[in-house]
């Protein structure tokens, strides 16, 4: 990841002083909530593709560098939304907002981050993206949504759970892809490629996101485990095993889905290992990261072209 960066290396920490500069606010509250979620990190993808999809296609200029802030924008605010809706306690190696300062400052603060975003965009001037990330927005809710009316249903099919990790991630990375490609002034088609590229890539990295939750380290991932369980989560993993696995291991995993209760992890785990559910995600997460590539397969060959390739292998083979 840091080879990723460093290619952009300038761009990039332009991008990293404009959040900080816009993280402002005449209320002291929402700038201590702001830079604790900003200073604590995070891997800075999203902005990333969107600068070297700039790079892929030209000179990166500062349109490039204020849209890949306001896309971080409104990551970071679906991650303090997210973390009250999920109730989680660790985020970035650090306790989550809601732990320090409860669910109501995450929750406002969380929409401050998503309207500076858009005030941002809006200074773009570009009517184009502001459709992109208006209609962006708008899924990433629904998919937030759709996620809660399937959390607690264990009938939930491999299908559901596609249009939810579609709609809640792999949409932004599309965007940050594709709105990077409008600012440079590509064409239809091309455009069109990128976000192509942005989908498969988030697809691969929610799924390996749903895998990680069952046997990441947190240490390494700077968040908890066994998160999506005690939320009665369907991800791929359980729907797995409630495909293939015994009747026992499907009755298992039916009541602590429905009970929203991580008690029964260990046999739980044993049953993904056993229908070698984690195996399969990453199959999956492999295919993605195949279409990823191959989405972009037209464009001139670069160091961009190569950082993006390599970018897509990432996101797969990660372990935060
Ligand atoms: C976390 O995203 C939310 C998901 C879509 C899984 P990241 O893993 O990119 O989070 P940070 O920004 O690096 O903390
Ligand atoms: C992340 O979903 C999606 C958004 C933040 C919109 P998760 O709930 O799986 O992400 P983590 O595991 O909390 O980072
Ligand atoms: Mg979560
Ligand atoms: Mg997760």
């Amino acid at each position: 990841m840091q080879q990723a960066r460093d290619i952009v290396a300038t761009e990039f920490e332009a991008v990293n002083q404009l959040i900080i500069d816009h993280l402002h606010s005449r209320i002291p509250l929402v700038g201590s909530i702001g830079h604790y979620i900003v200073d604590a990190g995070g891997k800075r993808l999203r902005p990333l593709l969107a600068l070297l999809c700039g790079g892929l296609n030209g000179k990166i200029n500062d349109q490039h560098i204020a849209f890949a802030a306001s896309i971080e924008f409104i990551h970071t605010a679906t991650l303090l939304h997210d973390d009250v809706v999920d109730i989680s306690s660790l985020r970035r190696g650090r306790p989550t907002a809601n732990a320090e300062w409860g669910n109501a400052p995450s929750v406002l603060v969380g929409d401050f981050l998503y309207t500076r975003a858009f005030q941002l965009l809006v200074s773009l001037g570009k009517q184009k993206v502001m459709e992109l990330m208006a209609n962006t927005t708008n899924i990433i809710a629904e998919g937030e949504v759709l996620q809660l009316t399937k959390a607690g249903d264990p009938s939930t099919s491999e299908a559901d759970y596609f249009d939810v990790i579609k709609s809640k991630t792999a949409v932004l990375f599309a965007a940050a892809c594709a709105g990077s490609g409008e600012l440079a002034g590509l064409d239809e088609n091309s455009i069109d490629k990128l976000y192509d590229y942005g989908l498969n890539l988030g697809i691969a990295f929610q799924l390996i996101d749903d895998a990680l939750d069952y046997e990441g380290d947190p240490a390494t991932m700077g968040k908890n485990v066994g998160d999506d369980l005690a939320e009665g989560k369907p991800t791929l993993p359980l729907i797995h095993v409630m495909k293939h696995g015994s009747k026992a291991q499907q009755a298992l995993v039916s009541s602590a889905i429905k009970e929203k209760n991580n008690a029964d992890i260990d046999a739980i785990f044993s049953a993904i290992q056993q229908t070698k559910a984690l195996d399969y995600t990453k199959q999956l997460a492999i295919k993605h990261q195949q279409l990823a590539t191959a989405a972009i397969s037209s464009f001139a060959d670069s160091p961009y072209k190569e950082t993006l390739l390599r970018l897509a292998e990432l996101s797969v083979n990660r372990q935060s």
